[in-house]
This record gives C-alpha cells, sequence and structure tokens, in this order.
C-alpha cells in the first residue's frame, strides 16, 4: 500500500488535490480545512501522482514519488498546438530502411515516450523487447510467410472451409478474402525480398501479461507514443500487423504462440504489437490528407 501525506504547514488548503484525486483518497471536508487522507480510499490509490502534479506547495508526500523525482513543468517549453499537428501530419509508415543500426539511446528515448501512454488503471502494464539480431529478424519473416502458407493450405481444404464458416461465418469470410494477398506475400518472399519486415534493423515488441485489463489497449497507446517520438526523432517506422497475425489465427492454437515463443515473450505475456524501426531511405515531402472525419454529434 502507499503511503501519502499532506504537511499541514505547507498546505494553502486549495483543494485542488481532493478535487483531482481520481480515486477519493484524498477528501477535504471544507475549503477551510487541510484535505485528509482517507484511510478506506488509501489502499485504491493507483499511484498516479495527480496529488503531486497538481500541488503547486509541495505539501504532499507519496511514497511512489520522492520530492527529487518532481520536476516542475516547463510551460515555456510546451510544442504548440500547431506543432502537434505537424508533427501528427507529417508522421508515415516507413517501409524502407538503411542498413545502419538504430543507437540504443536512440531506441531507449522512443521506449521512454511510450512509457508516458495512459494506462487503465495506471497499470503500466506494456514491456518492450528490442530485437537487432538479424538471425532472429529473418525467422520472424520466415515465420509469418509459413503461417501465411499455412493459411492458404487450410482454405484449399473444403472441408476445412465448411467448418469455418458454420463456426463463425464473417471471420471465415474475411479470412478466404485475405488469401489472395496471402499468395502474393508469399510469391513477393519467395523471390527474395522481405514483404514483413522490409529488412528493418529493429523490432520494437509491445507485450504485458495476459491476465492485465486492458492490456491490448495500453500496449497499443504504448505504441503510438513510441512512433510519434521515433518520428519526431527521424526514425522511420511501421506497425508491423503482419507480426501479430499468428498471434491472433482463429481456429489455430499452435500459431498464436509461435511468434511469442520466438522472441523470447514469457509465457504469461501476450504480444499486441510491433514496430519496425530504422533510419529511412525515403523521405517524405509532401503531406496528404486523409478522409474527412465521420462525426455525428448527438
Ligand atoms: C493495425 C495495423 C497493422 C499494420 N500492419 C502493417 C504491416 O504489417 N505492414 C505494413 O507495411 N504496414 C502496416 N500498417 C501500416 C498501415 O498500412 C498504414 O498505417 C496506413 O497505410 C496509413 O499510412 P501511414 O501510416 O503512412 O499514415 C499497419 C497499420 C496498423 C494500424
Amino acid at each position: 500500500m502507499y503511503e501519502v501525506t499532506i504537511d499541514s504547514e505547507r498546505c494553502k488548503k486549495d483543494g485542488l488535490c481532493a478535487m483531482i484525486c481520481p480515486v477519493g483518497v484524498i477528501q477535504q471536508d471544507e475549503k477551510v480545512t487541510v484535505p485528509k487522507i482517507s484511510d478506506e480510499h488509501v489502499a485504491h490509490c493507483i499511484a498516479c501522482g495527480h496529488c503531486m502534479a497538481i500541488c503547486r506547495h509541495g505539501a504532499i508526500s507519496h511514497s511512489e514519488f520522492p520530492a527529487t523525482t518532481v520536476q516542475a513543468i516547463p510551460f515555456e517549453q510546451m510544442p504548440k498546438a500547431e506543432q502537434v499537428q505537424m508533427l501528427l501530419r507529417t508522421r508515415r509508415s516507413i517501409r524502407a530502411f538503411r542498413d545502419k543500426p538504430v543507437p540504443k539511446d536512440t531506441i531507449e528515448t522512443i521506449i521512454d515516450g511510450a512509457r508516458f501512454a495512459p494506462s487503465g488503471h495506471n497499470s503500466q502494464s506494456t514491456e518492450f523487447l528490442v530485437v537487432q539480431d538479424r538471425a532472429v529478424l529473418n525467422k520472424v519473416s520466415v515465420i509469418v510467410i509459413e503461417y501465411l502458407k499455412f493459411e492458404i493450405k487450410r482454405f484449399a481444404n473444403p472441408l476445412f472451409r465448411t467448418v469455418a464458416l458454420a463456426a463463425d461465418r464473417d471471420v471465415a469470410e474475411s479470412g478466404l478474402h485475405e488469401i489472395p494477398r496471402f499468395k502474393q506475400m508469399v510469391q513477393v518472399f519467395e523471390s527474395g525480398a522481405d514483404p514483413i519486415l522490409n529488412d528493418a534493423p529493429v523490432l520494437l515488441a509491445f507485450h504485458a501479461r495476459r491476465t492485465v485489463g486492458f492490456g491490448d489497449v495500453n500496449a497499443q497507446l504504448a505504441l503510438q507514443n513510441a512512433s510519434l517520438v521515433a518520428h519526431a526523432l527521424g526514425i522511420g517506422h511501421f506497425y508491423t500487423g503482419w507480426v501479430l497475425a499468428p498471434c491472433r489465427a482463429p481456429m489455430a492454437r499452435a500459431w498464436n504462440r509461435r511468434m511469442p515463443n520466438l522472441l523470447g515473450i514469457p509465457p504469461d505475456n501476450n504480444l499486441y504489437g510491433a514496430l519496425a524501426l530504422g533510419y529511412p531511405i525515403p523521405k517524405f515531402k509532401n503531406m496528404i490528407e486523409r478522409k474527412p472525419p465521420r462525426i455525428r454529434w448527438a
């Protein structure tokens, strides 16, 4: 359990800590009193740090956040909304990489940004795996191609098609729809190219314990943070959905653990996302429009 205390000498009784605590650990009876720590609620503290972030008077102590780790926000360094929009609008998937390793500290900076993503109950559940070993990266692509061949073969079997359609028509139809694309990927791979990782020198995998609530969502949010930091650093990257495909394959349990096992992801963890990273060969010159948003104002 966390220890939260309020220094009544320093407290100015503005009540902001009580107002923003998401689980009611800090409560203020009246505006004129020093807020109190609720013994009943302190067990539910999610260590989000809101109380430490809001107090301007250094009146709060929290066992998770020693005072030396708390830094004032340099507001003058905040990016302008237009700068954020520019970052978002210029990020693109890069699929051609220089044969040049990405320095360790650059990868660490990307992961550092990822860990500031929101997470359900502030679980910070996402774990990171950095794969740079060329032999393992090659094996990742091989496993995906073997998996695609498996799908091509089983969907060619009329009995499997019947069973799959009966089990879940939508899933089976979408699988069938993908088969021509799978065949094309296999063909490209067999011609000597790597359509899975595009010879990226780094695979950054996002995984979490399977029992964590919203572990998958947390990982996706961390991944998107990583993507934006990578873009700001000039590191090309793309979301490698193919790497996840065997993990998500329906009615193919034997395939679901093959990629995590290759990568050494613990048995209690699921692989939820993966980014291929590297120095980009192309430099995009233009910003391209997206579809207009589909919005309903209710
Ligand atoms: C869930 C997901 C899976 C993806 N899988 C792949 C992939 O396996 N290979 C690839 O080259 N791009 C992949 N992408 C990248 C998309 O193709 C890309 O984001 C989309 O075309 C928009 O282009 P942009 O990222 O350049 O804006 C994936 C993106 C997402 C969100």
